[in-house]
């Protein structure tokens, strides 16, 4: 017998699969009393949790559950659990994964969002302690805009973000969330200090690096297979009030990610002189381009240039400022760049933005691509972490020699360094 590898097959399959589904009936479920009003099974809610922000795999639940109450989760995985034939249940946060990680086939998709505000009004609440500081406890369901909406009004704001905004806390936390702080506080994920969960028994467990670790540990990264996030306990610091923000474009993609390694080589939490943020992205003339970042005046030289090298590589910088010495700031951000950057010399742009702009940025594409009719598109989207040492081969064996030479139509390609022991 031999074993075959089956990544194009799957490809296929997948395209297969989402032709004939569309037109099978969903099945039947017969919840106990106390709960049935809650699973929803008419044909328009079917069909919304059918699919995801990828918009390349389809499956058919046969209910969607709407919780009032973290009880009624454990209810509901309590009968799952104990059915003679096992039911799936999948958390539905804003389903913006793509490969239908919240998808639940024959199952059930839990609407997370239906769980409301129920934390003291919000589904947020900010407190402190003189062990953990600032912290905000949060229901899986929140998106990180309304987290971060709340704390500001405290003058706080967690750490560690990801690069859109209306994603639920759950959502992420069950990934990752990774974004241009992550070289500094790790992922949001290394910034939680204690979550509730409903396990796959329908337990509500607590549980942190000391309580119940081994829970805690599964269930962040876990890929919502470890339990339901009911709630998370967020480390919060000062919020910022504005941020300078930096542009660089490159030519040269080993200057440029010689600079962006350096620029994160300064990357202890409490360093004022680190960079609060940084990242990196592609330009290319492959697919619709965002340019409200720079002035209107600066997009026709802008537009020469990558007619002229194909891929421009631009480096993303943020650094912070509580207060309103902005001109102690932008010396402290030039002192950064000074010496040996290998930008191309007009090629550097710069904002000046509150840190709710900063933040929420992304909000500003969609709004760009939803207007262009390129948001509900498929999303073949895919992270990988690279060595460092493979990603020049990774530049000219796959950003050159597949996205540019063929002419791929690419949408936002991201690229930055990360720090290993973070
Ligand atoms: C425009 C855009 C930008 C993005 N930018 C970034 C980025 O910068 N960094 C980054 O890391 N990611 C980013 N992502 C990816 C994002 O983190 C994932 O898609 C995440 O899964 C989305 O959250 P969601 O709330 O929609 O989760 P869903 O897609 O609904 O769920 C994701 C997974 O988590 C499970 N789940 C959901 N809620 C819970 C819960 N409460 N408890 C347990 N499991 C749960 C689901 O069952 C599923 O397996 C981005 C996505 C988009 C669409
Ligand atoms: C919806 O659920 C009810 C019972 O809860 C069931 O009688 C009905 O057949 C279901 N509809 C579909 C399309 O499965
Ligand atoms: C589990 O199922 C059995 C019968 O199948 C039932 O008697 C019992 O009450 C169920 N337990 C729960 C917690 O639902
Ligand atoms: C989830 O519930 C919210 C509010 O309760 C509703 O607006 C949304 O459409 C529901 N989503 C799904 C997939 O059922
Ligand atoms: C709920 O919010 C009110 C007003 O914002 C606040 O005074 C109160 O302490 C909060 N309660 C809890 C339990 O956080
Ligand atoms: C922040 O919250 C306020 C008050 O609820 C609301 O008016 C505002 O639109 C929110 N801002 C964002 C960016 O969501």
């Amino acid at each position: 017998m031999t074993k075959h590898i089956t990544i194009p097959k799957n490809f296929m399959t997948i395209f297969i699969v989402t032709f004939f589904m569309s037109n099978a009936l969903a099945k039947t479920l017969l919840p106990p009393n106390d709960i049935a009003d809650r699973f929803h099974n008419d044909s328009e809610t079917i069909k919304i949790a059918s699919s995801d922000f990828g918009h390349i795999v389809q499956e058919i639940p046969a209910a969607v559950f709407y919780p009032n109450s973290v009880d009624d989760i454990a209810s509901l995985v309590k009968y799952a659990y104990n059915n003679s034939v096992p039911i799936n249940v999948a958390a539905r946060g804003q389903a913006h994964s793509t490969w239908g990680q919240s998808l639940a086939r024959d199952g059930v998709v839990v609407n997370m969002t239906s769980l409301g505000n129920r934390l003291n009004g919000s589904g947020i609440i900010v407190s402190s302690d003189s062990s953990l500081g600032s912290y905000a406890d949060v229901g899986g369901e929140q998106l990180w805009i309304d987290v971060l909406n709340t704390t500001l009004q405290y003058g706080l704001s967690p750490v560690s973000w990801v690069d859109y905004l209306y994603l639920t806390v759950g959502g992420t936390l069950s990934n990752a969330g990774i974004s241009g702080q992550s070289f500094r506080f790790g992922p949001q994920i290394s910034n939680v200090y204690e979550l509730d969960v409903i396990t796959g028994k329908g337990e509500f467990v607590t549980c942190s690096p000391k309580e119940n670790s081994e829970l805690y540990y599964a269930v962040l990264g876990g890929l919502g297979q470890f339990g339901i996030i009911t709630r998370a306990r967020i480390a919060l610091e000062p919020a910022p009030k504005r941020v300078k923000w930096l542009r660089l474009f490159y030519s040269d993609f080993s200057a440029f990610t010689k600079d962006q390694e350096n620029l994160i080589s300064k990357n202890e939490r409490r360093d004022n002189k680190a960079l609060n943020y940084l990242e990196g992205m592609l330009l290319l003339n492959q697919g619709p381009q965002d340019l409200s970042f720079y002035p209107v005046s600066a997009y026709a030289r802008i537009n020469s240039l990558v007619t002229q090298y194909g891929i421009i590589y631009c480096l993303e910088a943020a650094k912070y400022y509580y207060d309103d010495r902005e001109s102690r700031v932008e010396k402290e951000l030039l002192d950064l760049l000074k010496g040996n950057l290998g930008f191309l010399p007009d090629f550097m742009f710069e904002k000046d933005v509150t840190y709710m702009e900063f933040l929420n940025r992304v909000r500003s594409s969609e709004l760009f691509l939803r207007s262009k009719g390129q948001w509900e598109v498929p999303h073949p989207w895919l992270n990988l972490f690279v060595p460092e040492s493979r990603i020049l081969d990774f530049n000219s064996g796959v950003l050159k020699n597949i996205i540019l030479k063929q002419k791929i139509p690419a949408g936002i390609v991201l690229i930055y360094p990360m720090n290993r022991n973070k």
